[in-house]
């Protein structure tokens, strides 16, 4: 069993692998959190806190005259608003009588075997998909071992408990946090303030390193010292956002990719949230990490519970890449689910940058005989067929195919593509609407907007009310119809602007702080029922490009369109960024024309690929406009591609450099797991004429093994120490990717 308690001194241990996470209840019942980081001894930590009389920092009433107990100062695993914490805290609540002062003491716990689960939010879990490569590689067990630990918390003033859900998955190095409110009064509360995750650390100086970013140029990685204060990243947008990701680390200061401690969080939520780090009064660190405040009201009606969304946490105590593979492990095989998160994803062709809205029928059919012809196994139509859909500023909401633009039916389109050996996919946008449609001339109502108040509009569009059910519904009908008329293998799900004018006709006054939540909800909800309905369907997602790419979707949809910015150059960083917190299997990656659609730029094509391989590889241009020799290119990628796809899908990701930082030769890696094989991946940001030597240091090989490079043979440690003296690049951007095999003895 990976929980320990100790009921002498109630202390409650959760051991992974490698790390070690512990909480007490205190001889108040405050449940103090006393270590997270490095696995040890079973020893209580609580040693390491300094009581003192603390001026100005309150304490509470049943530590009577004993000044120096203060919940303003301890370390503290759940801190509420009220207690006398003047720190930003884990839960505020407002009581019927208006107040909002609140004090949680502990009250019982549960452990159980298993994973837990949460009511329609996404979850890890313990069971292995269908063929998962741990499957493959001989183990033959069905669930990682993962227990559960519920610490029950009271209010003093008995209205409420708070269940605090731990899900320890050992042998992944994952522990997830959870949090239901139940209310056992006879009256409403209201929840303002729920965060999923609390961490204080008692000292250290730390960095914490956050994802920011903007349509077209997401998750740039950034790492800034903690100060005092509060730094916080978040989003009050309704999703997730391109602005800044729900997935932060923090970290010693003088932690490296390859040493050092750091810590990561990861929010299973594409809503609102905020993260954030404080550096207090007495230079102790504080993490937080749940839906934000501000669009945030909920009501807890009598016998009801809420849930906040989960959160999974990782320490490794070797550096940022470590940490980052322990959450490619864990969202590979435990968080993605259905018969595609281990079987070999399609490449595909999407017709997006190759004529956006400007097609028909047979266009698209050319196209597919094109692309067939290169290897390409999925079709996926974009944009642009259904309803008066000829630009973006009609149609959307009329899920209704327009079988005059294509000259046939759905089912006619897609039995041609699959007699081209292809299979065939299409986009929907199922949470917009256009004004300019005949849903909203049927049910203005049913789109966000405030009575008497002009909407904001976006891409000319507004959102639908996905709070609602009967709006899901509706949707949701329309699309089986279109799904259930043909033969259909991929839907991508996109949505392309944030929320605004946050108002629901079905909710009363009091209620209509819960509509950002029970957005995220309904969306779940509804993304629920269509992979129950089509289970084979390969389902990516998409928000503009990346701005929904985060844990919470990847329980629907395991893999998300990455960025509209198809840039091989750009790419390299958004890329790099997104692979701190997520696997490539999830990066939705494409090879478009040049110059480059978003920069004008040209990459060379082997370029384009070497990029785009490092996701989930697939094609976005018009190959009627490629010559002769691109094409010829384009079918050994694919082939390699193919060849390669066990090593880069479940491969051990090594980032080599940072794009962003001014060096020749950017590299990253794939390593197999057991170092038997690796692909190291070049791309030359600066050619000079008459240079110095290149080298790249590899990651993840035997010390002691012998691997052949090029027909040439080297030992694995003078790979990883001395490096391999890379090729001269004699183009502007030219990249190489090299297989490195050990040698058979
Ligand atoms: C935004 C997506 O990111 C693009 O790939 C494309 O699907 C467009 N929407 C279509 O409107």
């Amino acid at each position: 069993m990976a929980i320990l308690f100790d009921s002498t001194s109630r202390l409650f241990t959760l051991k992974t692998a490698h790390s070690m996470y512990q909480m007490k209840a205190d001889r108040y019942g405050v449940l103090l959190h006393t270590w997270f980081g490095m696995k040890g001894s079973v020893f209580d930590y609580s040693y390491r806190i300094a009581y003192a009389d603390r001026g100005f920092s309150g304490n509470p009433y049943d530590a009577g005259e004993d000044r120096t107990y203060s919940l303003d100062a301890l370390p503290q695993e759940f801190p509420v608003y009220g207690s006398g914490d003047y720190r930003s805290t884990a839960l505020k609540i407002r009581y019927p009588d208006g107040t909002t002062a609140c004090d949680l003491r502990y009250l019982k716990h549960e452990i159980r075997e298993g994973k837990y689960s949460l009511p329609g939010l996404p979850a890890l879990y313990d069971t292995l998909p269908d063929g998962a490569p741990a499957e493959k590689a001989g183990q033959v067990k069905r669930r990682t071992p993962a227990d559960t630990l519920v610490i029950t918390l009271e209010d003093t003033r008995h209205m409420f408990c708070v269940h605090l859900y731990y899900g320890v998955m050992e042998d992944l190095d994952i522990i997830t946090r959870a949090v239901c409110v139940e209310n056992h009064s006879d009256a409403d509360i209201y929840i303002e303030n729920i965060q999923s995750v609390c961490v204080d650390y008692l000292h250290g100086e730390y960095d914490l390193h956050t994802f920011y970013g903007r349509h077209v140029k997401e998750r740039n990685y950034q790492r800034t010292p903690v100060v005092h204060g509060i730094q916080s990243v978040g989003s009050t947008r309704g999703t997730s956002s391109h602005q800044y990701n729900p997935f932060l680390i923090l970290s010693d200061r003088d932690t490296t990719e390859d040493a050092g401690s750091c810590y990561g969080f990861s929010f299973l939520y594409s809503g609102d949230f905020t993260g954030s780090a404080e550096l207090d009064q007495y230079d102790q660190t504080r993490l937080l990490l749940g839906i934000h405040p501000d669009n945030f009201c909920y009501c807890v009606k009598p016998d009801e519970c809420f849930y906040a969304p989960e959160a999974a946490m990782a320490y490794s105590g070797h550096g940022l890449g470590n940490l980052s593979r322990i959450f490619h492990r864990a969202y590979r095989s435990h968080l993605c689910r259905g018969k595609w998160t281990a079987k070999r994803r399609p490449v595909l062709l999407n017709d997006w940058e190759g004529v956006y809205f400007d097609f028909d029928g047979d266009k698209l059919i050319q196209m597919a005989r094109d692309a067939s012809e290169l290897g390409v196994e999925l079709f996926v139509m974009d944009d642009g067929w259904f309803g008066r859909r000829d630009l973006d500023v009609s149609g959307l909401g009329d899920w209704i195919v327009n079988e005059k633009k294509l000259g046939c039916t759905l089912s006619e389109l897609s039995d041609q593509i699959h007699g081209l050996g292809l299979q065939f996919g299409i986009w929907f946008e199922p949470e917009g609407i256009n004004e300019d449609s005949d849903l909203y001339r049927a049910h203005p109502d049913w789109a966000f907007r405030i009575p008497g108040k002009q909407p904001t509009r976006s891409r000319l569009q507004l959102l639908l009310d996905f709070s609602r059910e009967d709006v899901r519904d509706y949707i949701f009908s329309h699309m089986c119809q279109v799904l259930d008329s043909a033969r259909i293998e991929y839907l991508k799900w996109d949505l392309n602007r944030s929320l605004a004018d946050l108002y629901s006709a079905v909710l009363p006054a009091d209620r209509q702080g819960e509509i950002m939540h029970r957005y995220v909800l309904g969306l779940y909800d509804m993304l629920e029922k269509l992979i129950q309905r089509y289970p084979d369907m390969l389902i990516e997602g998409c928000s503009g490009g990346g701005g929904r790419f985060d844990a919470g979707m990847l329980y629907y949809t395991p893999q998300i369109w990455c960025s509209d910015d198809t840039d091989a150059i750009e790419r390299l960083s958004i890329q790099y960024g997104t692979s701190f917190g997520y696997p490539v299997s999830t990066m939705g990656s494409h090879v478009s024309h040049c110059p480059n659609e978003q920069t004008r730029r040209i990459a060379p094509l082997n370029t384009r690929a070497t990029v785009a391989m490092s996701g989930t590889f697939g094609y976005e241009l018009d190959v009627n406009k490629m010559s002769g020799e691109e094409k010829e290119i384009v079918k050994a990628q694919i082939q390699e591609f193919k060849k390669y796809y066990d090593l880069i899908q479940y491969g051990d990701y090594y980032r080599l450099t940072n794009p962003d930082i001014v060096e020749a030769y950017h590299g990253w890696e794939f390593a197999a797991p057991d170092g038997s094989e690796a692909l190291l991946c070049i791309v030359a940001l600066q050619i000079h004429p008459n240079g110095p030597g290149r080298w790249m240091r590899l990651k993840g090989l035997k010390q002691e093994s012998i691997y052949m490079v090029n027909g040439l043979e080297y030992p694995g440690d003078a790979l990883m120490n001395g490096g391999l003296l890379l090729p001269d690049a004699t183009e502007e951007y030219q990249s190489f990717r090299i297989h490195i095999t050990e040698k058979s003895v």
